[in-house]
């Protein structure tokens, strides 16, 4: 069962907000309502679920409805219609008491600027969540304590908020969440404030937690990279409307429409891309026992210029290229050459270049119990390295559907887009540096 789901979720401030739904549903543009009705659509028909253990990013210029989406799956806000189920349970329909429940023991909100208690040292605010829910004092500071441990604040317990740095007051915001035990984390740009670095150092650590923790994780960010980065899965929100669901590969390669194309095109695709998108099958493999002869024929037959050997159990051995079958008799499992480059499906193709250019070989991909799963030939790597460039210049050769979806953004309408993008982009810069105290923090 899905953690959590949304069910053409309609969010709309402004006192005629069913009317405006009705609208939108009659196929009236978000412009026409706003106008008309005087009503804001934030969130207009959404539908999605997040799968226990998944960190489901929420990707969106500023004002493309990210928080308001965010805070009705909790139940801050109510649904202007649809519905929102987690594990099942149709929120709307809990009674007050069990919604508050629900709310403060299987969720936890992190926010981009946390409110900390200042009068309260780092512990207290960790077990803040505990605190409320009457857990016992030694129970609360064992888990409180070991939450800080996990962010890496151990040490810190009996400081106050005023002496932590802004990366060390977002920890203690994870913390408290972490410390609560609730399985569901809403992240809402909780690392947005936070220097490259340490905001680097922040998605890492929650990477490395989620291997262990196996959270649900919704996680509202507007930055692309850090999407691409930690999502499992993006969803890509524009003007209240989610415009593709999708992991980043899915998002890179095939874009939904134009706004998505131009929204990712500064993606490094490198360090999205992954090897086993670019990798193709390897024309000849053979048992060790084949002899040369065999396997030489078998190269011309496929016009291939190496074998790659595998043993009875199916684990690779090693390489034979084309000038090494010389001697006809001899077994390839004598001949193979073990020092492949051997990397895994998901290995990024930024840290491929670095392999390719050391070795004459191949890179290979092989699974966890070194099968063969196929082979990125260096052509195909400079390709996909190419791939930016080449769909900048309209050039067809890397992939078909971005190279599409970029020259139709490349006529008139796509400027305006990109100009629209800027301008918005420009936009969240300033409000980034402009809000901050405890309006931005509050919502809670
Ligand atoms: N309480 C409210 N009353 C009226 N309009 C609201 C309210 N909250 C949000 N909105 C409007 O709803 C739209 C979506 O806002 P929301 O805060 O969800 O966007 P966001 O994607 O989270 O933006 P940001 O990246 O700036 O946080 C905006 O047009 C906003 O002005
Ligand atoms: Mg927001």
């Amino acid at each position: 069962m899905a953690a959590i789901r949304a069910e053409g979720l309609y969010k709309v401030f402004g006192r005629r907000a069913k009317e405006a739904v009705q609208r939108l549903e009659a196929g009236a543009t978000r412009e026409e309502v706003s106008q008309d009705l005087d009503a804001t659509p934030a969130v207009i028909d959404a539908s999605f679920e997040v799968q226990p253990g998944e960190i489901f990013v929420v990707m969106g210029l500023s004002g493309s409805g990210k928080s308001t989406l965010i805070r009705m799956l909790n139940g801050l806000w109510e649904a202007t219609a649809g519905h929102v189920y987690v594990s099942g349970e149709d929120i709307a329909e809990l009674p007050a008491a069990q919604l508050r429940r629900v709310r403060r023991e299987h969720m936890s909100m992190v926010f981009q600027h946390f409110a900390l208690l200042p009068h309260r040292t780092v512990l207290q605010n960790a077990a803040y969540a505990l605190d409320v829910q009457d857990v016992p004092k030694q129970e609360r500071d064992e888990r409180a304590r070991e939450a800080l441990r996990m962010v890496g604040l151990a040490g810190w317990e009996d400081q106050l908020p005023v002496q932590l740095s802004g990366g060390m007051k977002q920890r203690v915001g994870l913390a408290r969440a972490l410390a609560s035990g609730s399985e569901i984390l809403l992240m809402d740009e909780a690392f947005s404030a936070l220097d490259p670095l340490i905001r680097r150092e922040m998605q890492d650590q929650l990477l490395k937690l989620q291997e262990t923790l196996g959270k649900t994780i919704v996680f509202i960010t507007h930055d692309l990279n850090e999407a691409m980065r930690i999502g499992d899965r993006i969803a890509m929100m524009r003007d209240g409307r989610i415009v593709q669901i999708g992991t980043a590969e899915d998002i890179l390669r095939s874009p939904a429409n134009d706004y998505v194309a131009q929204f990712v095109s500064d993606v490094d695709r490198t360090r999205v891309l992954t090897a086993g998108s670019v990798m193709e099958s390897a024309k000849v493999v053979l048992d060790t026992t084949t002899d040369a002869a065999v396997a030489k024929r078998a190269l011309r037959d496929h016009d291939a210029h190496e074998v790659f050997v595998t043993a009875s159990d199916g684990t690779l051995r090693g390489v034979v290229r084309e000038a090494e079958l010389t001697d006809s008799k001899r077994s390839i499992g004598d001949l193979a050459q073990s020092d492949m480059q051997t990397v895994r499906r998901n290995t990024m193709l930024a840290e491929l270049f670095g392999l390719a250019t050391e070795s004459e070989s191949p890179v290979v991909v092989v699974d966890d119990a070194g099968r063969l799963e196929g082979v990125v030939a260096r052509e195909a790597l400079l390709e996909a390295m190419a791939g930016s460039t080449a769909e900048a210049v309209g050039d067809g050769s890397v992939d078909g559907d971005v190279v599409a979806s970029q020259q139709a953004a490349g006529d008139e309408s796509g400027e305006k887009q990109q100009a629209a993008i800027d301008r918005a982009k420009a936009e969240t810069r300033r409000t980034d540096a402009g809000i901050v105290g405890p309006g931005a923090a509050g919502g809670a």
